[in-house]
């Protein structure tokens, strides 16, 4: 199980040294628990677009994604945290890869404001519960403390 603290506490301690290495860490932290976690991606905003920052897993086109498109630009558009169980259910939601079943989308802010989103596609079918919520959610939070100065 992924486990939010653990990698808070890395975060916290790695943003002195190596700043720009933070948002890949935690992509890299979260992808290595391996299945369901088989997609993971940071994507930042910027004007409307969700710009893909760091990612593992499968090579994806879809780097770029307006505010209001896919799961990720909804959850912006909406602002609220998605966990879609059935990503065939969903009519919005933009495939970047055809063996995805699930998808869980956790915004990062600051404050008020909406820096970026973790996206996360699982090729099993609602891969995430609860704990997934609640341990993205300690990272999204830290992530967002620590970006949100930076990207002023
Ligand atoms: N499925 C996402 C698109 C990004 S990929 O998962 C890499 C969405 O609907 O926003």
């Amino acid at each position: 199980m992924l486990n939010g603290q653990e990698i808070v506490e890395e975060l916290l301690e790695m943003v002195e040294a190596a700043p720009d290495l933070v948002v890949q860490h935690a992509v890299q932290r979260i992808h290595e628990q391996g299945p369901p976690y088989d997609w993971v991606g940071i994507y930042l905003l910027s004007g409307d677009l969700l710009v893909l920052h760091s990612y593992l897993g499968l090579a994806t086109d879809l780097t770029r994604i307006r505010v209001g498109e896919g799961v990720c630009g909804m959850a912006v558009a909406e602002g609220r945290d998605m966990n879609v169980p059935d990503v065939e259910a969903v009519d919005y939601y933009l495939a970047c890869s055809a063996e995805t079943r699930s998808e869980i989308v956790v915004l990062i802010r600051d404050g008020e404001r909406i820096l970026g989103v973790i996206d996360i596609d699982s090729d099993t079918l609602a891969a995430f519960g609860e704990a997934d919520e609640r341990e993205l959610r300690r990272v999204a939070d830290v992530l967002g403390e620590l970006l949100g100065p930076r990207l002023r």
